[in-house]
């Protein structure tokens, strides 16, 4: 109760203070308290998995879906008929059709599954037809379009939630609650990233399940059509969201914190050339390929109260996954390539590791305990659960949600900034504060409300 009252003051003060939001009534919202009504633009691999949570809450109607290929299309009304939900609106019209989604009185929400290059447009567009929008990891290309992002987010008065579901993993927010409780004493430095052999989901002709040859573009399936291409033409940290947003949550980034400063540097590329030869000989075409993306992309950043965060994106090379969390203080950290703690004076043995997962059950985070059982068999090991219902119980209470255009934009222009560092041969860069000085007055409400 407490909290839930909390969390309402706060968006109340954080709107008046910052003017961000400016939402004037029956301005925009057309949706009911009970029922979020969503639609869905780009229904291929994601996009199907979260319709699929989506269908299968009683608070959600699917009001539409909108996609260019036929297939995506097929899968995704097999979902629904399974469900037993009535096919909606289908919007298959061309690669400007989701358009007409927006027209639709009906729908409060959108959630954009959409490759990289069309987030900025579906997300102005979706704000302003004054909808709700939550947008897939990475929300903004280049500095240009965050910056659009937030001063139409600001403009229109509607929330942009960027959907980072890695915020929500249950061993990070046991994390986010040993921070909170000072377990690691202040924290002095922080670590994550994206490191995924994604070389079978680069090349994948969509034969088989787990991606298979070597080819990209029109001649491959889901990511292999889309994501494979920014490999050839860029060189940066193409995916920082899953790293940078956990942990920027912990050290209030936004919030009473900022990222000041950006400096990258880049490996030579050597992985999916290897990846082409070895799967489909040197004479296949794609071993011709220049890919312009470094197999390992290493990102500092420096934060305005002292914290060093280190991001890497290590997606061309053979290794097993880890996001490569690591969470340091004056008191100890956690590391969760080896799931290990070690907190002075408390862990079993002076300079010796404890297995963490003790530690993680003790400090549960008490959404997770809440809503273990809603949670259980979602993707990703629960996290996609919470990360939608904060979307739609932000929806249906038509609060700001609990990411915000802020964080969008500024775990995402990681990106365009890294590659201006490269390209300058590891230059430091300023990076640019998309609060325009709300950050010193926001507080950290993430995840301490009471249903989300
Ligand atoms: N958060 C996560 O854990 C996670 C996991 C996987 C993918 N993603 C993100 O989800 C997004 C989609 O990835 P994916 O794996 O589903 O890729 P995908 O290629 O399987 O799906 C993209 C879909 O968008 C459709 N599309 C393309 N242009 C369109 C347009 N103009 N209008 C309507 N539909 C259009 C494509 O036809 C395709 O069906 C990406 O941003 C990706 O980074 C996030």
């Amino acid at each position: 109760m407490h909290q839930n009252s909390s969390r309402r003051k706060f968006i109340k003060s954080a709107a008046l203070a910052s003017m961000a939001f400016s939402i004037l009534p029956g301005q925009v919202f057309s949706g009911s308290a009970t029922k979020a009504r969503l639609g869905f633009i780009g229904v291929g691999l994601r996009g199907q998995g979260t319709l699929k949570l989506a269908l299968e809450r009683n608070d959600v109607d699917v009001v539409a879906i909108c996609d260019v290929q036929q297939r995506m299309i097929d899968m995704s009304k097999y979902l629904i008929k399974k469900s037993g939900k009535l096919i909606p609106q289908v919007i298959m019209d061309g690669a400007y059709g989701y358009r007409k989604m927006l027209e639709n009185k009906d729908l409060d929400a959108v959630i954009i599954s959409t490759p990289w290059e069309w987030h900025t447009v579906m997300c102005l567009d979706a704000m302003n037809a004054r909808k709700y929008v939550g947008c897939e990891v990475i929300t903004g290309q280049t500095v240009e379009e965050c910056w659009e992002l937030v001063h139409t987010s600001e403009r229109t008065g509607m929330p942009l939630m960027m959907l980072e579901n890695v915020c929500y993993r249950r061993d990070v927010m046991a994390v986010l609650n040993m921070v909170r409780q000072n377990v690691f004493g202040e924290i002095v430095h922080v670590q994550g990233g994206y490191q995924h052999d994604l070389r079978a989901v680069k090349f994948n002709n969509g034969q088989d399940a787990y991606g298979g040859g070597v080819e990209f573009g029109e001649k491959g399936f889901s990511e292999a059509q889309w994501r494979t291409q920014h490999s050839v033409m860029r060189n940066g940290d193409l995916y920082p969201t899953h790293g940078i947003g956990p942990v920027a949550m912990m050290i209030d980034i936004n919030r009473g914190n900022r990222i000041t400063e950006l400096v990258s540097y880049a490996s030579k590329a050597r992985g999916l050339r290897d990846y082409v030869i070895k799967q489909g000989g040197a004479a296949h075409p794609n071993a011709k390929v220049e890919f312009k993306l470094g197999d390992i992309v290493t990102t500092m950043l420096k934060c305005n109260n002292g914290e060093t965060i280190l991001l890497q994106h290590d997606t061309n090379l053979p290794r097993p996954y880890s996001l490569g969390f690591r969470v340091q203080g004056t008191n100890g950290l956690w590391m969760d390539v080896n799931n290990s703690i070690y907190v002075e004076g408390k862990s079993k043995t002076p300079h010796g590791w404890d297995d963490a997962q003790a530690w993680l059950d003790k400090y549960d985070h008490p959404l997770w305990k809440k809503y273990t059982h809603e949670a259980a068999g979602a993707g990703h090991g629960g996290m996609d659960w919470f990360v939608l219902h904060a979307f739609v119980e932000s929806v249906k209470r038509k609060t700001n949600t609990p990411q915000d255009v802020y964080d969008a934009v500024t775990w995402s222009a990681i990106t365009p900034l890294s590659e201006t560092s490269i390209r300058l041969g590891g230059e430091t860069v300023d990076f640019p504060d998309f609060t325009q000085g709300k950050w010193m007055n926001r507080k950290n409400e993430f995840a301490r409300g009471d249903d989300f």
